[in-house]
């Protein structure tokens, strides 16, 4: 049965995850506070997609994933009141201004802030490791790009493990919701490398077998 995926914020993230969603076969309903702004991009996406307030796309929602900036995060899912149990994947990072490192870190994480600001939420991290010009293209010639992903609820989990994993990405299942302590950090080195030491925006990790 088709679900319906909210997605709250529609810059780089959410409108690159909203094009792979809906060409996946889900509905999206994006959440954002001046809708009228994203109106062009839900036509050019078609497939039904709509774009309304914050609390309108959640109300619609199975899941929903947070992509706006960290700042407006904790304020974006109280704002929403009770989340009656849905799954709310976090994409974010508390990213300090000018990339200065990250906010929030090592006793805590953005995703445990969060599940703190969002009552009755099962949330789950994900996309967060990696640039949004990857979750555009996750297929590299050495494979699928990494994505961990992390929560305490172990149905809300393996739920997103599947919505990653059919858009493209190596969804990998890193445990409780805490281990989002490691997965900011991480995407910091994702970062450094694309924007400071040079590497630009088109490589990412990968998970190597034996
Ligand atoms: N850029 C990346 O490659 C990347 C990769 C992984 C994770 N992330 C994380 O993903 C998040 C979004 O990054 P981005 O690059 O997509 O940012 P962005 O392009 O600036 O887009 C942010 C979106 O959030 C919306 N927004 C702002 N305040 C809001 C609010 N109070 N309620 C609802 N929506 C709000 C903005 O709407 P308006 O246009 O109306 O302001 C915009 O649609 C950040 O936390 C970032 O750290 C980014």
């Amino acid at each position: 049965m088709q679900m319906t995926i909210a997605i709250i914020g529609a810059g780089n993230v959410g409108g690159t995850l909203g094009r792979r969603i809906a060409a996946s076969g889900e509905a999206v309903y994006f959440g954002v506070p001046g809708p009228a702004k994203y109106a062009r991009l839900a036509t050019e996406i078609g497939a039904g997609t709509k774009v309304g307030s914050v609390a309108e796309a959640v109300a619609a929602a199975d899941i929903a994933i947070l992509a706006v900036p960290y700042g407006a995060a904790l304020e974006t899912v109280r704002s929403v009141g009770d989340w009656h149990g849905r799954i709310l994947v976090d994409a974010t990072n508390p990213i300090a201004p000018g990339l200065a490192g990250l906010t929030v870190g090592t006793t805590s994480s953005g995703a445990e802030e969060i599940a703190r600001a969002a009552r009755n939420a099962r949330v789950v991290k994900a996309f967060n490791t990696t640039g949004y010009d990857n979750m555009a293209r996750p297929q590299y010639p050495g494979g699928a790009v990494f994505m961990p992903v992390c929560g305490d609820d172990p149905q809300a989990r393996t739920r997103v493990l599947a919505l990653v994993t059919r858009i493209g990405f190596d969804a990998v299942d890193c445990g409780p919701l805490s281990a989002a302590r490691y997965l900011e950090p991480f995407a910091m080195t994702w970062i450094h490398l694309a924007l400071r030491q040079g590497l630009g925006r088109d490589f990412a990790f990968g998970l190597l077998r034996r």
